[in-house]
């Protein structure tokens, strides 16, 4: 299915003030609903990725598990879970950080990625960049190459896709909200 930005873009819908007031909140809920342009979305990671060297796929709690799990699926990649602490069992490591309305703390078990391992890092959404910057580091610590960081969504004047660039990590992102 050919890529449409227009057609993605109508999927996405703002709510104003939400979940505090200034946040212009992105809902990517009726990608999900809708078949059509769920397929398309995954389809665009798709045809980017299938010829890369990239040898996992990373994401992260809550939404960006919903694209990565069809994409890793798709690639036939291993699935590696960036959890919000306290979700995942056995020995693990963990990064604080903020976001654009709060702060929380993302964990990563030890033995899921390892030095050699190319890593594809997706979320649903860029914002001030904090979720993906701790990802990025928690990979890292553990000998991962991060090839590059994908998300449906750029919001590019919060400066997270900036704060990415200037690590040296390639942004690829379907659809931006000045
Ligand atoms: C949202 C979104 C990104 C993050 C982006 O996650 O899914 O992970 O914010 O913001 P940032 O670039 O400023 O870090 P949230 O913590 O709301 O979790 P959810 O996916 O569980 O809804
Ligand atoms: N995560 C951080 N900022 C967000 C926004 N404006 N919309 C949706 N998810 C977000």
């Amino acid at each position: 299915m050919l890529y449409d930005d227009f057609y993605v873009k109508s999927l996405i819908r703002t709510v104003d003030d939400w979940p505090k007031p200034g946040i212009s909140f992105r809902d990517i809920t009726p990608i999900f609903t809708n078949p059509k342009g769920m397929r398309m979305v995954v389809d665009a990671y798709v045809h980017r990725y299938i010829d890369s060297d990239i040898t996992h796929i990373a994401c992260i709690d809550a939404r960006g598990f919903l694209i990565a799990s069809v994409l890793a699926y798709e690639l036939r990649k291993p699935l590696v879970l960036i959890r919000k602490k306290g979700k995942l069992p056995g020995e693990t490591i963990s990064q604080k950080y903020d976001l654009e309305y709060g702060s929380a703390e993302l964990e990563i078990q030890v033995d899921s990625v390892k030095p050699g391992d190319n890593v594809l890092l997706f979320d649903d959404l860029i914002a001030t960049g904090g979720t993906l910057v701790a990802a990025i580091s928690l990979l890292q610590s553990q000998g991962a190459t991060v090839k590059e960081t994908a998300a449906i969504i750029d919001l590019p004047d919060l400066g997270g896709s900036n704060r990415i660039q200037s690590l040296d990590i390639p942004v690829f992102a379907l659809a931006a909200y000045e």
